[in-house]
C-alpha cells in the first residue's frame, strides 16, 4: 500500500513573517495521518518551518538544489545545506525550472543522484507542454524524461522517489487534466520505471498529478489506480485550502 503524499509548491510566494503565519495555520487543523503532508516552502522559510513542524506529521521540502556539495556556483544553494536544516523532500526539475532557469533532462538526472546521495528524496517532475500533446508526443516525451531522471539510480535508490505529473497546460491555468487523461499518464510512468526496475519497485513509488488541483477535483484524482498524492501550486497558498487537500 501506497501512503498518499500532497505536497504543497509555495513557489515564490511567502515572506519568511508569512510562511510562519500559514505554516501556523496549517498545523493547529485535524490533519489526515493517513496522508502525508509536505510543504515545500522558500529556502528562506525552510529552517523556520522544519523548527514549526518538528513535533507534528508534516515533512519539509525545498523547491530546488544544485548537485554539488559546495563551491563557486553564485545564488545555488547545495543538498548539504538543505541537510542541515532537516529538509526531507527537494522538488527537482519542475516545469517551470525547465522552462526559466535552462533545467535539462540532465541537470535533472545529476540532481536527483545528488539529492539521494544526500539523503534528501526527490520529488521528480515530469511533464509535456500543450503543443507535445496536440503533437501526440506526450507519452514518448514523458517515457523519455523518466529514463533520463532515473538514469544510473539503483533500484534500492529508485525507491526512494516520488515522481510528479505535471501536464504543463493545466499548471496555474485552472485547467486540470481529467482524471483520465491524469490516471493515463501515471500508468504510464509506473510501466515506464517498471520496464527499468521490475514490478516491486514500480508499485512501490509514489505517483503524484499535479496542475491546478484544488479541493474540489483531488478526491476524484486521487481515487485513480495510479495516483498516489498531488503536488499543489495555488491551492496550497491558503489554509484553509490545503487542509481540504490533505483531508480529501
Ligand atoms: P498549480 O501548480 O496547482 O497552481 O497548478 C502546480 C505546480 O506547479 O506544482
Amino acid at each position: 500500500m501506497r501512503k498518499p503524499i500532497i505536497a504543497g509548491n509555495w513557489k515564490m510566494n511567502k515572506t519568511i513573517s508569512e510562511a510562519e503565519q500559514l505554516i501556523d495555520e496549517i498545523k493547529n487543523e485535524k490533519l489526515n495521518e493517513s496522508v502525508e503532508a509536505v510543504l515545500c516552502v522558500p529556502y528562506l522559510s525552510l529552517a523556520k518551518a522544519k523548527e514549526m513542524t518538528r513535533d507534528t506529521n508534516i515533512n519539509i521540502g525545498a523547491q530546488n538544489m544544485h548537485w554539488e556539495e559546495s563551491g563557486a556556483f553564485t545564488g545555488e544553494v547545495s543538498p548539504t545545506m538543505l541537510k542541515e536544516v532537516q529538509v526531507d523532500y527537494v522538488i527537482i526539475g519542475h516545469s517551470e525550472r525547465r522552462q526559466y532557469f535552462n533545467e535539462t533532462d540532465e541537470t535533472v538526472n545529476k540532481k536527483v543522484l545528488s539529492a539521494i546521495n544526500h539523503g534528501l528524496a526527490p520529488i521528480i517532475c515530469v511533464g509535456e507542454t500543450l503543443e507535445q500533446r496536440e503533437e501526440n508526443i506526450h507519452i514518448t516525451l514523458v517515457a523519455e524524461q523518466i529514463k533520463a531522471a532515473f538514469s544510473n539510480v539503483s533500484n534500492e535508490d529508485a525507491t526512494k522517489t516520488v515522481v510528479a505529473y505535471e501536464p504543463i497546460w493545466a499548471i496555474g491555468t485552472g485547467k486540470t487534466a481529467s482524471s483520465e487523461q491524469a490516471e493515463e499518464m501515471c500508468a504510464l510512468i509506473r510501466s515506464t520505471i517498471k520496464a527499468l526496475y521490475g514490478k516491486e519497485t514500480a508499485e512501490s513509488i509514489r505517483i503524484q498529478y499535479g496542475g491546478s488541483v484544488k479541493p474540489g477535483n483531488v478526491s476524484e484524482l486521487m481515487s485513480m489506480e495510479n495516483i498516489d498524492g498531488a503536488l499543489v501550486g495555488g491551492a496550497s497558498l491558503k489554509s484553509s485550502d490545503f487542509v481540504k487537500l490533505i483531508n480529501y
